[in-house]
């Protein structure tokens, strides 16, 4: 990017107030159902402890450096990932167009799924305030309350365009006004809750054995380590964003004051750890509780239900619990609306309150099949709640586009063809803080994508084989 070009685009730009509000931010965008639901329940599913170390470990591996290049691209170009591809490189006209078309249509597809499981926790939500969860105590119970609402599209879809009507509503008034000033009340308040009440249920009656099985790694008999390593990575794309341009966007709102080295570690650190107390907090219910780890989706649903309802004042608790989840998945949820929104002010030129509409009506739509997708297939599908469409997106989104993008990124930051690794690793390195060493080069160009490939691979493998 030469001079007086990034002087235009940098004036243009909108940027966050503080570098806390950045960091909140982003963070924001990371902490999701990815870490509260799905981190629990993909654990779960995969052995516990084995899967939680594997998890870590691809966090620092590919999750930090993919993190740097992201909001490298997002920084130097002021501009949305598909901008980015268009601008950055010296040779015009770009090679690199088409596939930020891909992430942008991965933003979309993540919308279209994660509206639904936001739904089903203001659900929870309101129904723990108005008590009507108040009798369910059995593992029996609460199963068949989470496939009530399975069965019933037309409360689903209410709660889904709930969703999608509070996340246009906040990014239509703008990134100051309302993206960042909500989300850092939010994510402050999201963080304290979760800390006090996984601190509790570290004391519940067989909290012990919980914590065994999560942090403890083991390899049982049937474990297929493939399958665990493949989970892991796919998961540690998705609770920290990458792939799709969802950071990349906060990268071109930062400044330059600091490195994004440094601003990497600080985000991952966030989101790792409200992922290890959501962990805490659903297995030592479980086993307290005697309800099973592998649960799937609505594990996390029903085993909190179950902690609450045997918990004096568990009413409350499970309500405010609910709504913190409800938030952790809002804040997710208008970041991601954020990129989609940039990209058609940035491309389209639209103005924000239209792109916003359009986004509301856009999402709106397309989130339905998944809502009825889920209740008519359960009616065909003897598994019920696997292979639905909720499934089949989350499959599509978590295995194939975000390492699909990461692969594309990493590619774009290290090719002569692309934006090149000296630019990238002169705008990493912009700014007080940790250095991103340079002699990384050869793990990024060649390691990191052969990694990347595999867990695509594998991915593609697990579902149909
Ligand atoms: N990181 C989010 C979560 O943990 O819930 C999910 C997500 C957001 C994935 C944005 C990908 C993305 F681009």
């Amino acid at each position: 990017m030469n001079g007086p070009q990034e002087t235009e685009m940098s004036q243009a730009r909108e940027t966050t107030s503080s570098r806390f509000g950045f960091l909140m931010l982003a963070a924001g965008s990371a902490i999701g159902l990815g870490n509260v639901w799905r981190f629990p329940y993909m654990a779960g599913a995969n052995g516990g402890g084995l899967f939680v170390l594997f998890y870590l470990l691809f966090l620092l591996l590919l999750g930090f450096p993919v993190m740097c290049m992201e909001l490298a691209v997002g920084r130097a170009s002021r501009r949305n990932l598909y901008g980015a591809f268009r601008d950055l490189p010296e040779k015009r006209p770009s090679l690199w167009r088409f596939p930020a078309g891909v992430a942008f249509s991965g933003n979309l597809i993540l919308m279209i799924m994660y509206t639904t499981v936001t739904g089903w926790m203001l659900t929870y939500f309101v129904d723990f305030l108005t008590g009507r969860l108040a009798a369910l105590s059995t593992e029996a119970e609460l199963k068949n309350q989470f496939t009530s609402l399975m069965n019933n599209p037309g409360k689903m879809s209410f709660y889904m365009i709930l969703t999608v009507l509070i996340g246009s509503g906040i990014c239509a008034f703008g990134l100051r006004r309302g993206v960042e000033r909500i989300t850092k009340i939010l994510m402050a308040g999201l963080f304290v809750l979760l800390s006090v009440l996984s601190l509790y249920a570290l004391f519940l009656p067989g909290a012990g054995s919980g914590m065994k099985f999560y942090l403890m790694p083991s390899l049982p008999g049937d474990t297929n380590i493939f399958k665990i390593a493949g989970g892991a990575m796919s998961q540690a794309f998705f609770t920290l964003s990458l792939g799709i341009g969802a950071l990349e966007i906060f990268g071109s709102y930062t400044d330059k004051k600091n490195s994004l080295a440094t601003e990497s570690i600080l985000i991952i650190s966030c989101d790792t750890l409200a992922a290890l107390l959501s962990g805490i907090l659903v297995f030592a219910a479980c086993f307290s509780y005697g309800i099973q780890v592998d649960g799937g989706p609505g594990l996390v649903l029903f085993s909190l239900t179950g902690i609450f309802n045997h918990l004096p004042g568990g009413r409350i608790l499970g309500s405010v619990f609910f709504l913190f989840l409800s938030i952790a998945a809002l804040t997710t949820i208008i970041t991601v609306f954020e990129n989609l929104i940039a990209f058609m002010m940035d491309e389209w030129h639209f103005s924000r309150r239209k792109a916003a509409w359009v986004n509301f009506l856009v999402v709106g739509v397309l989130s339905l099949p998944c809502v009825f997708g889920f209740n008519i297939w359960r009616h065909i599908h003897p598994l019920g709640t696997k292979s639905t469409i909720l499934d089949f997106e989350d499959w599509l989104i978590s295995d194939i586009c975000l390492p699909l993008g990461s692969i594309l990124i990493v590619f774009f930051c290290c090719r002569d063809s692309g934006w090149t690794w000296k630019k990238f690793l002169a705008e990493v390195n912009t700014g007080k803080g940790l250095r991103f060493p340079a002699w990384l080069k050869w793990y990024a160009a060649v390691i990191l994508p052969v990694l990347i490939l595999y867990l695509f691979g594998l991915g593609i493998f697990n579902r149909f084989f």
